[in-house]
């Protein structure tokens, strides 16, 4: 995918200044149904409060031991402490998950080395180019579930070229397509990575969805992390642009963990030095916000407000999906999440003739992908019909 999502935005916001009828369906960033951006104030108002001491200070490259304690209990949830029995983890702030997938790459591989990804993917190509990487694919679906088969064939294949391979996965809530990975595809693919022994397996788990996922309990998938045995690293890729709403903010980190101890002692300075010598350091502003949310009185204020909106999106796709059907459109299959994807024959023509009916939407490999997210009900009904009619689907 050659688009840049944030210029497609752009020329949305730009179009909607002159006409009154633009769907801006580009970006992953979620609107309140009266138009507001990131649709929680409490956590505008926390940012507003910070004390000059929370914003303008260098801070640490790593986020310091506060963050990196907080975020890692962030994201393991109430299993930390079941999961650091058994495991060794570290962090370092970045900004945003974008920071940390960088990172990664950058720093597990060598020139002309190949990552492993998706056929339907996020933009994982530009960090991959960044540093200077091929691309390997899998496909991602086999009728309406993740295509283990090929995962395991497609790895097999990569493994027999070359020793150390970046696995990426995202999940839940998948971007583009919203579809999330069951418990047994989870397990499936926990075994397979396990099985690859003679290989340096690095594990990107980009969860920058984990807060908007419609699992019973969304940490659930963490404490299949243990089993994973001694030549795998897994990085799990944090985004608290998305988490909090503050795209702008450039909030995130990479959680290094492993059975094996060797692997997170040498990969944490490592992650400091990659740091150091690119963006330098995480806003002090991101590090703080993350530590006042992670006060259990504030997080239980946050995770009202995120309980808004995660059911405000599930309402918007449910609209979305339930008026497709009927339409007749196809879909990948969708669980929860930002996004959906419609399928269509030309992504990279189909959303140009969408854009000159003001319909702002992102070409994907296989369709068109459009951020419910953003768009308010309002918007949202009697959409898919519209676009059935324009692209003659
Ligand atoms: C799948 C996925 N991973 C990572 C990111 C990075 O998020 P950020 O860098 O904004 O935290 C995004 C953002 O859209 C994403 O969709």
């Amino acid at each position: 995918m050659s688009v840049d999502i944030l210029k497609i935005s752009k020329d949305a916001v730009a179009a909607s200044k002159i006409y009154d009828d633009v769907i801006n369906a580009s970006i992953g960033m979620f609107y309140d149904e009266d138009k507001t951006i990131g649709g929680m104030p409490i956590v505008t108002k926390a940012i507003r409060q910070f004390v000059d001491e929370y914003i303008l200070p260098y801070p640490s490259v790593d986020g310091g031991p506060d963050f990196k304690a907080n975020v890692i209990s962030w994201v393991l949830g109430k299993h930390e402490s079941k999961i650091r029995e058994k495991m060794f983890v570290n962090a370092c702030a970045t900004p945003g998950g974008s920071g940390a997938i960088a990172s990664t790459f950058a720093l597990f591989s060598k020139p002309n080395d190949y990552v492993f990804v998706s056929d339907v993917r996020w933009q994982y190509e530009r960090f991959a180019d960044r540093a200077k990487l091929r691309i390997f694919e899998h496909k991602l679906f086999k009728d309406d579930h993740f295509d283990l088969d090929s995962f395991k064939t497609k790895l097999d294949e990569l493994c027999n070229i070359q020793k150390q391979v970046i696995v990426v996965i995202n999940d839940p809530c998948h971007n583009p397509t919203g579809y999330t990975l069951d418990l047994d595809e989870w397990q499936t693919i926990i075994n397979i990575l396990n099985s690859k022994k003679d290989n340096d397996i690095v594990f990107l788990y980009d969860v920058a969805y984990l807060d908007f996922s419609h699992e019973k309990d969304t940490r659930q998938k963490m404490t299949y992390l243990p089993q994973l045995e001694k030549h795998i690293l897994t990085i799990i890729s944090f985004s608290g642009s998305k988490t909090f709403g503050v795209y702008g903010m450039r909030l995130g980190a990479a959680i290094m963990i492993s059975t094996n101890e060797a692997l997170v002692k040498q990969a944490a300075p490592r992650f400091i030095n990659e740091a150091r010598g690119s963006w330098s350091a995480t806003p002090t502003p991101s590090i703080e916000l993350l530590n006042h949310f992670s006060k259990t009185e504030h997080k239980d204020a946050f995770k009202v407000g995120l309980l808004h909106i995660t059911t405000l999106v599930q309402e918007r796709s449910a609209l979305f999906l339930k008026q497709a059907k009927e339409a007749g459109l196809k879909m990948y299959p969708f669980k929860s999440g930002f996004y959906t994807v419609i399928l269509t024959k030309d992504p990279d023509k189909d959303y140009l003739k969408l854009a000159e009916h003001h319909i702002y939407a992102v070409p994907m490999n296989g369709g068109i992908r459009l951020a419910l997210c953003s768009l308010s009900l309002k918007e949202i009904n009697g959409l898919s019909a519209k676009i059935k009619r324009i692209l003659n689907l």
